[in-house]
């Protein structure tokens, strides 16, 4: 298995480029399947996400064709309705294969996420929106398998009122594409507002789709009889933005993101400078500079516009080593503190109760050998360790290649001491 070893104290200075997100790619990729024509993409990240995605696309008879980060997409000729329980399991956002599929085939099998480390996050709401949408879905075997009664318009989803209970961002963004192929309009409403939803919905208006109101919570979708090809560059990573601007804030030192966006890290940007950082943003750059010891900073999550539960953990990290004490709630994962334990052995002083954690911050980490329990949990121990005295070793960091690329060069560039041990 695969670790990092970070010899920490060392500040961090330059530029780093950000990647693709994550999060957007991989619901683009899944629209691939709502047409035969090619979708071409830009700024497609290089992730092991990406990578079983593609797979994933690939067994179902996607030709794919990618050149460093283009990829063409051309689902003209797809043989396998289903999603297996061995990607999905590996990846939840497999489960974005499910909206597009029912949508143009009027048939999916997907398998059931299950548990994952962060907590139980159930699919329940994706399912009842393609109910009201007319699809009949039955559990069998640990799968999903959706089918649109044929006698009434043929296979065809039918457009429908979808309020969410939760705001969910994959929910949202497979009954937006299951609604672009439907009959009628569908509104969902309570719909997730994040960047990714709106970075998809201009895929897919660019695919022809009639959309409005992506990126506010109702949702208005009037489907249309067939899509065709596009092209679309995927946006910058927002998560990542912020990993790198808080590993500078921790570290202290100056940076600058390139081809990022400001205006969609606003919280993010304001609890930097909360904690002592000066920030500056400049068309798709934002360089950050930090000269002292971080203040702590209170963090609750929640979703869109306000604090990602995705840099809850890295900020964390910070905190452990601020000036004062801090209170981190946790809104929207029930069990995303596996980190405290991690951070505890490198000396943090962090109490838990429920979801909130309260830390007090110390005059130095010390490092030691810990392990990653999930993505965002992992970049929050680089962090750490980029801070602790002397080595840290970061195990199980194939869960940090599932979402940041090239984490240890980009870190390396800006001056940290980190290398991987094969
Ligand atoms: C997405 C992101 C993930 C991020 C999360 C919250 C992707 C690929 N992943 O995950 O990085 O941490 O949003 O910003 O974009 N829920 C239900 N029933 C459902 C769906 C969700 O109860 O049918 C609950 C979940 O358990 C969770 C909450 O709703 O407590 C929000 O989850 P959701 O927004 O769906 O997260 P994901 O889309 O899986």
């Amino acid at each position: 298995m695969q670790k990092l070893a970070i010899q920490g104290g060392n500040r961090l200075n330059g530029e780093v480029r950000i990647s693709g997100a994550k999060n957007a790619a991989l619901p683009i990729l899944c629209a691939s399947l709502l047409t035969r024509d090619a979708l071409q993409l830009g700024n497609v990240p290089d992730l092991n996400d990406v990578a079983t995605m593609r797979k994933l696309l690939q067994q179902m008879g996607v030709a794919i064709e990618a050149n460093g980060s283009q990829m063409a997409l051309s689902a003209a000729n797809i043989d396998k309705l289903e999603a297996p329980y061995d990607m999905v399991k590996t990846m939840r956002a497999a489960i974005l294969v499910l909206g597009p599929l029912v949508a143009r085939f009027g048939e999916a099998r997907v398998s059931l996420p299950g548990g994952c480390a962060i907590g139980s996050r159930p699919v329940d709401l994706h399912i009842k929106g393609l109910q009201a949408m007319g699809a009949e879905i039955h559990i069998e075997h640990g799968y999903i398998h959706a089918q649109v009664p044929t006698g009434s318009g043929g296979g065809r989803l039918k457009g429908a009122r979808i309020f969410f209970d939760l705001v969910s961002v994959t929910g949202t963004e497979n009954l937006m594409m299951a609604a672009v192929l439907a009959d009628g309009v569908t509104v969902l409403e309570n719909a997730a507002r994040e960047p990714e939803v709106v970075d998809l919905a201009h895929c897919l208006i660019a695919m022809g789709a009639k959309i409005e109101g992506a990126g506010s919570d109702t949702i208005s979708i009037a489907g249309v009889e067939k899509l065709h090809g596009a092209s679309h560059r995927v946006m910058p990573d927002r998560i990542e933005s912020g990993t790198f601007l808080v590993a500078a804030a921790a570290a202290g030192g100056d940076i600058t993101l390139i081809d990022a966006r400001a205006d969609i890290l606003e919280n993010v940007l304001e609890k930097l400078q909360e904690a002592g950082a000066s920030i500056q943003a400049a068309g798709s750059t934002i360089n950050l500079k930090m000269s002292k010891r971080p203040k702590a900073v209170n963090v609750r999550t929640a979703p869109y516009p306000a604090f990602p539960t995705d840099m809850q953990a890295q900020f964390m990290a910070m905190n452990t080593i601020a000036e004062g004490s801090a209170m981190v709630v946790e809104t929207i994962f029930e069990n995303r503190f596996m980190h405290v334990q991690e951070l505890r052995r490198l000396g943090a002083q962090i109490e838990v109760e429920g979801n909130t954690a309260v830390i007090k911050g110390c005059a130095q980490l010390e490092g030691a050998t810990i392990m990653a329990t999930d993505l965002r949990a992992s970049a929050c121990l680089v962090i750490a360790g980029l801070v602790a005295q002397g080595e840290t070793i970061v195990d199980r960091i194939y869960h940090l290649d599932r979402g940041y690329e090239h984490i240890e060069a980009k870190l390396s560039a800006l001056g940290a001491q980190i290398r991987r041990l094969k």
